[in-house]
């Protein structure tokens, strides 16, 4: 007979002992079908006589069911260190086990005096070894602190206490599997440090024990406190597939598809990723999959992209994207006099006055000295001649006139020059002056000269700084933010992800790292999720930003990891030491893989990591079809073989 195979776990908690659980009584199923022959309803019975086995024997070490094998053990030793969730090894272990936790509240009084009473004796026995001069039994000390601290918790109210039994019932076709799966069921729990024993003699008290009848027979009790009992909880669900979500890959323990769906709200507080892993862990190609699918599977998502690297150009270029490079000078134009749609709370009359304030911000950038601010009488001079430019191009507050086509750069030097030259006015000829560079000197092939070249409404834009120099650093960020808040405004039902690969270089740029901090705290209220990758996961985190990026990052992957990163990924994201060697030998075993073909070669371990997402730790193994590959690899010999380097055309 084929076993069910499916792993079941009952979280039970027992009813207050001043309650007498109702007694089930296991009922033959010959018994039951005699009663339906007689014409009599099952359900006389109850229904634990309809799934009741049609016989039970009771060996001292297992069970016969309907001639299944099956096995109860006890849970006899508590590892002395747990992490949240240790018992999920048990999960992935597919045992195909029953597991019973049974709790019950102990009473709070009867326990405190209990706790008193041992710590009096564990203090005479320690006396007696100081009158004996005998050294002190560190187990004693260690038991006494313990005592000491639960009595302080529970006085304080800060815990609980809760009696606990934990059961295991295995199922096997034969007595040999029987035995094979107690010994990976005992591995399993000895690996996380707790002892798993056969409850000898206790079999039939086992079983009941593992029934849905919250009854412990075998009252294996362990004392636990409410923080260790929740280490117990919840048994999570080893999968993470959410309905209308992204396909990921799939989890290595379960092997089970990962869909995650970001701006899913009921199960993510915001629709932030962040993303670690050293030089060439795959971070960019699992966010170029993640990308490429959101687009090819639903319509609502778009993809904003700050490249770093021009990386990202093939895959825009196939998916028929926006690739715009910021530089110093550009075939790209993006007018910062165009005005923008109607926002939420604004009225009509307000777009333009709120523009040139928007506009005086920009210039300041421009015009100021780096670090420095123009003074009140330049900002004054600066919004009078932006309200003369656009008068003369016929905008006015009226919004029938915001159709209008946009004045540009060039018109505002001209008006500056025109008031310098007539009223010998002194500050519009300084102001004139620092501008001409963008109008006509050095940077005058840059992006702001002109009329907007570039159309922004395909769904993926990704904006290229490879060849930014840092002196324009300020300018590109406001450009960026002002394009992404102009989007938001223009197409409020729409969804967007937000990437900024190589994100610890932004945040080495004060106005970088002011850029990311706004975009993460406010993405929220955008329909924003903003996906920062990085490198360097201590540099990152030693910044109060990029420490503020991490916290409102509501799910964070972390693929394979070198000596280098792990001590701060382990600290910074709380790894268990089964995780943190998890992740340094993926890292181990990835290098060296640079652009191997994962359908080829199964089994490395390139794109293999730690996700964690909605309460969960999923060991994901991120899967790319030959196609995808193609699109996202910058594996050196493959991106040769197809192409040019990207962007620089
Ligand atoms: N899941 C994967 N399956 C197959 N190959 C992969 C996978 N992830 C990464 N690779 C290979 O590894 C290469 C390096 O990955 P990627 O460019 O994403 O590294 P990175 O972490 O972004 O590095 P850097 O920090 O230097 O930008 C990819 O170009 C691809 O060839
Ligand atoms: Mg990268």
């Amino acid at each position: 007979m084929r076993l069910p195979r499916l792993s079941l776990f009952r979280l039970e908690r027992a009813a207050p002992a001043a309650l007498a659980p109702v007694p089930v009584t296991l009922t033959p199923r010959v018994r039951v079908q005699r009663l339906a022959a007689e014409g009599r309803t099952a359900h006389r019975g109850g229904v634990a006589d309809l799934v009741a086995p049609a016989s039970v024997r009771c060996s001292a070490d297992h069970l016969l069911l309907d001639g299944q094998f099956a096995r109860v053990l006890a849970l006899v030793g508590l590892p002395p260190e747990v992490a949240d969730g240790w018992l999920a090894p048990i999960i992935s272990e597919h045992l195909g086990a029953d597991v019973s936790l049974i709790v019950q509240p102990q009473d709070a009084g009867a326990t405190a005096h209990s706790l008193r009473v041992q710590h009096l004796r564990l203090q005479a026995v320690m006396g007696a070894d100081e009158d004996d001069a005998v050294p002190a039994d560190p187990d004693i000390t260690a038991a006494d602190e313990q005592v000491e601290h639960l009595r302080h918790a529970l006085a304080r109210r800060k815990e609980n206490l809760f009696s606990v039994g934990l059961y295991v019932l295995l199922r096997a076709r034969s007595r040999a599997e029987l035995d094979a799966l107690t010994r990976r069921a005992q591995d399993a729990f000895a690996r996380v440090n707790g002892r798993l024993v056969i409850a000898h003699f206790q079999q039939e008290q086992g079983l009941h024990s593992c029934l849905p009848e919250g009854r412990d027979q075998i009252a294996k009790r362990h004392q636990l406190e409410t923080t260790s009992l929740v280490t117990l909880y919840p048994f999570p669900p080893a999968t993470l597939r959410m309905p209308g979500g992204v396909p990921l890959g799939y989890d290595r323990a379960t092997h089970t598809p990962v869909e995650i769906d970001l701006f899913d709200d009921r199960t993510f507080r915001n629709a932030n990723l962040l993303l670690c892993a050293p030089s060439g862990g795959g971070k960019s190609f699992t966010i170029k999959l993640l990308g490429l699918r959101s687009l090819l599977l639903d319509d609502a998502t778009d993809l904003l992209i700050i490249d770093r690297k021009h990386e990202y150009a093939h895959l825009c270029e196939a998916v028929g994207g926006q690739f715009i490079r910021l530089a110093a000078t550009s075939a790209h134009r993006i007018n910062p006099f165009d005005l923008p749609p109607l926002g939420p709370q604004q009225t009509p009359a307000e777009v333009l006055p709120e523009h040139i304030q928007q506009l005086i911000g920009l210039l300041e950038i421009l015009l100021a000295e780096p670090d420095g601010h123009l003074s009140s009488l330049e900002r004054a001079t600066l919004d009078r001649a932006l309200r003369q430019v656009y008068a003369t191009h016929g905008i006015t507050t009226d919004p029938e006139t915001h159709q209008r086509p946009a004045p540009t750069l060039p018109a505002l030097q001209q008006v500056l020059d025109d008031s310098s030259a007539l009223d010998e006015n002194q500050t519009a000829r300084n102001l004139a002056e620092r501008l001409r560079p963008y109008t006509s000197g050095s940077l005058a092939g840059g992006l702001l000269n002109g009329a907007t070249t570039i159309t922004l409404d395909s769904r993926m834009v990704v904006f290229g700084l490879a060849d930014l120099p840092r002196a324009l650093w300020p300018l590109a960020m406001h450009l960026l933010a002002s394009y992404v808040w102009t989007e938001v405004r223009r197409r409020p039902d729409r969804q967007r992800l937000l990437v900024v690969d190589e994100a610890w270089l932004l945040l080495q740029h004060a106005e970088g790292g002011e850029f990311l901090e706004h975009m993460a705290r406010l993405a929220r209220y955008a329909g924003l999720g903003l996906v920062t990758i990085t490198q360097d996961v201590k540099e990152f985190l030693r910044s109060a930003r990029g420490q503020a990026i991490a916290d409102n990052a509501a799910a964070t992957l972390l693929l394979g990891q070198s000596d280098a990163t792990i001590t701060a990924v382990a600290e910074a994201f709380r790894l268990s030491p089964g995780e943190r060697d998890d992740l340094l030998a993926i890292g181990a075993e990835s290098d060296g893989q640079h652009g191997v073909d994962q359908a080829a070669e199964p089994d490395n371990r390139r794109g293999e990591g730690l996700l964690l997402a909605a309460g969960r730790r999923i060991k994901l193994k991120v899967v790319a079809t030959p196609d995808e590959h193609e699109l996202a690899t910058t594996a050196f010999r493959e991106v040769t073989g197809r192409r040019a380097m990207p962007g620089r055309a």
